[in-house]
């Protein structure tokens, strides 16, 4: 059954200069990790310089431990659609609901991330911003909103934050002010900035002819780069933007690609900065604002203005649409530069372990094309995977981890349910469970379109079925009959058993497109509530319960 990992307490003595112990609680509310990892990052510094600090993530922490705290740092995340990451649910609901208690005695500071590509961009760190206000709480810097390149957002903030308590707490000594100094320098895995240069020694699209999908299976060499992982674990891709579409953009504003512009100090051409440095293919809110003072055109200014039409605009749409239809701007390349923001790594779940794969990570890509107004668009990271890199090449990779889709015990039987490239991380969890010889059982729900182009790893789901290290595998082909058959069809089939399943212990992975996450959940329920007999809340509680447990995990896209 599920450990609940306790809270990661940084208790520290108090430094023999504060007169008064006082304590800071920081929160995080992550779903793929880099809030936790800010967040613990945050803390150690704070410990360095001698402030008593517990960093814990929103699901461990007891709510009542709020009536006593006094320094409250939330670093928030905004999973999907404006939602709180999974390990948050409970606390914000806490913290909406009738039994929050009165703040009156906390001071606290919020830290958001989120991606401005999203309408609800950082929703979940403005709800807590302006729910501990509400409840009396007083704030102790201003929120920040970090976009995808959060680093030194992030920083920043700390920062100010650091400097507040700073004055809060007692003098600090210079060698204490020394030792934070010190910590903030240091960086030492591979990250977007330093990223590891991976050799590919596979690639395969997975689809067989005739299939509306193309869904690419690659295997990179990470020898020598001691990179680690875990199953459920995600890798980061850095894209090159597609090079027809960086000349089309260049040509249609009118400038030249040997054009020299400024990137972070560095002098470099402007087709250059636009291949590799700046996203050009998603159109976002802040960026239609900064364009908009480059020009006077009315059509753009209604477009902006009306929040329906602009996000039907954006929806698909890239920069070479606005220029072509919006243009021209009063702008030069450094300007229009000056526009964008840098181009966010694509995350990818690892689909390999490293028992069974060492030094190696698999993903599994679905391949994105799609029209416009007549124009053939590309999904940047994955058409740069499926069109411009061959095996022998090399590509800029790092590891993400996922502390919130992470393998139960090996003794805990576990329910996989992957339609899509949603299956790649159980291809992970079912090697490292092979290699470690884990008795747990292990169930996949798998699904696609048509079986004979579509069922992704096919073979080695086979495999393992023969040889019993994958115990049950139902799979629903979508389209190879008059009406829809999906996953959670195939489970409410087998609701009994899947009840018993949980009755007696097992977890519950869910890995895919969001849509499908949704209607999996109301499906998990509906079987909870008919197999247990249980009411829809009770239902609900017990999902929960599950949730807590860490028995019901997902990574939805
Ligand atoms: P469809 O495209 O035929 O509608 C992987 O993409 C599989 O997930 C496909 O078979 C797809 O079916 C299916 N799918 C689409 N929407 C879904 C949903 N809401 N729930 C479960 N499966 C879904």
């Amino acid at each position: 059954i599920g450990v609940i990992e306790a809270p990661r307490e940084m208790t520290q003595q108090a430094v023999a200069s504060s007169p008064i112990q006082k304590h800071v609680t920081i929160l995080y509310a992550s779903q793929t990790g880099n809030a936790q990892k800010l967040a613990e990052k945050f803390g150690d510094q704070l410990q360095q310089i001698g402030l008593e600090v517990s960093v814990s993530s929103m699901s461990d922490y007891k709510t009542n431990a709020l009536k006593k705290a006094q320094y409250l740092l939330i670093v928030a995340s905004t999973h999907g659609e404006g939602e709180p990451p999974d390990n948050a649910i409970a606390f914000h609901s806490f913290l909406h609901g009738k039994r929050a208690p009165k703040l009156d005695h906390v001071q606290y500071a919020v830290l958001a991330l989120g991606d401005s590509s999203y309408e609800y961009f950082c929703q979940t760190g403005k709800d807590f911003d302006i729910q501990l206000e509400k409840l009396g709480a007083k704030r102790l810097v201003d929120r920040v909103d970090c976009d995808v390149d959060y680093a030194e957002q992030a920083e920043k903030w700390f920062g100010e934050v650091k400097e507040k308590l700073h004055s809060e707490f007692t003098q600090f000594t210079p060698s204490e002010q020394e030792a934070a100094a010190t910590v903030l320098q240091e960086e030492t895995e591979y990250s977007r900035k330093n990223p590891f240069v991976a050799e590919i020694i596979e690639k395969i699209n997975l689809n067989g002819q005739g299939s509306n999908k193309e869904t690419i299976h690659l295997e990179l060499s990470l020898e020598n780069s001691g990179i680690a992982f875990e199953p459920g674990d995600c890798l980061a891709i850095i894209p090159i933007n597609n090079q027809t579409l960086v000349n089309s953009l260049i040509s249609a504003l009118g400038f030249e690609a040997s054009t020299k512009v400024d990137v972070d100090g560095t002098s470099v051409t402007l087709e250059e900065a636009l291949l590799k440095t700046f996203e050009i293919t998603l159109l976002t809110k802040p960026l239609m604002n900064k364009i908009a003072e480059y020009t006077e055109n009315k059509d753009f200014h209604a477009l902006i203005e009306n929040q329906e039409t602009l996000k039907q605009f954006m929806n698909g749409r890239d920069l070479l649409d606005v220029v072509e239809q919006f243009g021209p701007f009063n702008w030069d390349a450094q300007g229009f530069i000056n526009c964008l923001r840098k181009i966010p790594a694509r995350q990818y779940s690892i689909s390999s372990s490293l028992l069974a794969y060492p030094e190696e990570a698999h993903v599994t890509i679905g391949v994105v094309r799609y029209e416009v107004d007549g124009r053939e668009r590309l999904g940047v990271c994955s058409t740069y995977v499926a069109d411009q890199l061959e095996v022998g090449d090399q590509v800029q990779v790092y590891v993400q981890k996922n502390p919130n889709f992470k393998l139960v015990d090996d003794d805990t039987p576990i329910i996989m349910i992957g339609p899509g490239t949603g299956v790649a991380p159980f291809r992970a969890f079912v090697q490292e469970r092979e290699e470690r010889g884990a008795s747990g059982e292990n169930w996949l729900f798998f699904g696609d379109q048509h079986f004979v182009t579509d069922f992704l790893y096919q073979r080695e789901w086979l495999n393992w079925l023969k040889s019993g290290v994958l115990t049950k595998l139902d799979v629903a082909f979508s389209r190879d009959q008059e009406e829809k058959v999906y996953v959670q069809h195939k489970m409410l089939k087998h609701a009994k058993e899947l009840y018993a399943w949980l009755e007696k212990g097992a977890a519950v992975y869910v890995c895919g497109d969001k849509n499908m996450a949704k209607d999996v959940q109301e499906t998990l329920l509906r079987i909870i509530q008919q197999e247990g007999n249980k009411s829809e809340e009770d239902a609900m509680e017990y999902l929960e319960e599950l949730r807590k447990q860490k028995r019901y995990q997902r990574d939805v896209y």
